[in-house]
């Protein structure tokens, strides 16, 4: 059982934001689940972790069927957290877990289907210990099934109280506004979507940025510091236990080196700035009013404050940006 009780300045320390047309409001910062806390990883290290971000005020923890590794490990060990530490703050929580990606074998373990939606969800929230989700995502956008279904099968999912919210993620514009278009329909309205959106991945400036103010729905950035790439922890190579040393971190060694140069040219201005250039990175993001929370990870509680630095400070001159834009575009 648990000695944790939250720190009663918890709501002190963050700010929130309204997400698109809703009722919700997320932290600015939020939590991801992807990687340091499966099977693989060490639990009271993860732990330690979701306690001190909950302290903090962040409310909003983000997860997937599919995180581990193994697959589903991550939910499970947030379900041994939320029974021994989370359980008397479960209101004030906001969990989002998704299904989309490969879970289990045969036709009905990825994609979009009504079918692996619903099973999948069930699996969630059985590994979580909960009786619903806050937001259940449909994970990507499945090029096979019609987009009616998998709309239908989340707007199943509300009217069954299994989820209170939906969303999507990495749909590009046309796909966000016709899964919107369908929601609004079914009289389920979409509350987000989640993109990979940092300095090195901006495909969503095009038009998902300003598509999203103009639908009323809120976005959440994920891979914000591009796993790990726009902090300074890979600037003397790669450190022993970080992603890119890791079999299993989707940041592959050979991203590191490509790099460098930008990460050493943005560590510089951010220094100038005095901050960290992972603070830099998350607040360059959230100078866009479109963008509701930026979606960080962590392996460390050094790392997670280190990201929450970065609301201290979140304005750009406008010669930091062009130096930043010419940085960026060369
Ligand atoms: N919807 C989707 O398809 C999708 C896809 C990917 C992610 N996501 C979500 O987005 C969340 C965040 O993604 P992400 O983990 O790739 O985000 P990220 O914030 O870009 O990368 C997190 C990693 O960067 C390093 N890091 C973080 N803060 C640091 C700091 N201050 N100084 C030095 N290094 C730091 C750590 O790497 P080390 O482990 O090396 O220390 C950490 O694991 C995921 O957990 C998940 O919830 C969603």
């Amino acid at each position: 059982m648990t000695n944790y009780i939250a720190d009663n300045n918890r709501y002190d320390q963050i700010p929130y934001k309204r997400c698109g047309r809703s009722g919700i409001k997320l932290p600015m910062i939020s939590l991801g689940l992807w990687h340091n806390f499966g099977g693989v990883d060490t639990y009271e290290n993860g732990r330690k972790i979701l306690r001190h971000a909950f302290d903090k005020g962040i409310t909003h923890f983000d997860l997937a069927n599919n995180y581990g590794p193994p697959p589903g490990s991550a939910e499970d060990n947030f379900g041994k957290i939320m029974k021994t530490d989370f359980k008397p703050y479960r209101d004030e929580m906001l969990i989002s877990t998704k299904a989309g990606y490969h879970m289990w074998d045969g036709p009905y373990g990825e994609w979009g289907s009504k079918k692996y939606l619903v099973s999948s969800l069930d699996q969630s929230l059985k590994r979580m210990g909960l009786d619903y989700v806050d937001i259940f995502y449909h994970h990507r956008p499945d090029p096979d099934t019609p987009v009616e279904e998998t709309m239908s099968a989340l707007d199943l999912l509300v009217r069954q109280g299994k989820a209170l919210y939906v969303g999507i993620s990495n749909y590009n514009t046309e796909e966000t506004e016709e899964a919107v278009n369908i929601l609004n329909k079914l009289g389920t309205p979409c509350l987000i979507n989640q993109v990979k959106y940092s300095m090195f991945e901006r495909w969503s400036e095009e038009s998902l940025l300003d598509a999203a103010s103009d639908l009323g729905i809120g976005l959440i950035a994920f891979s914000p510091l591009a796993q790990g790439l726009l902090t300074d922890k890979y600037l003397n190579g790669i450190p022993e236990n970080s992603r890119a040393s890791k079999s299993w971190g989707f940041l592959q060694e050979n991203e590191v080196a490509p790099a460098l140069v930008k990460i050493k040219q943005l560590n510089h201005i951010a220094q100038v700035r005095g901050q960290s250039l992972a603070q830099m990175a998350i607040a360059w993001l959230l100078k866009s009013p479109a963008l509701t929370s930026v979606l960080v990870g962590a392996s460390s509680v050094e790392q997670l404050n280190d990201n929450l630095g970065a609301l201290e400070y979140l304005l750009f001159s406008k010669e930091e940006i062009e130096e930043i834009e010419t940085i960026l575009k060369t």
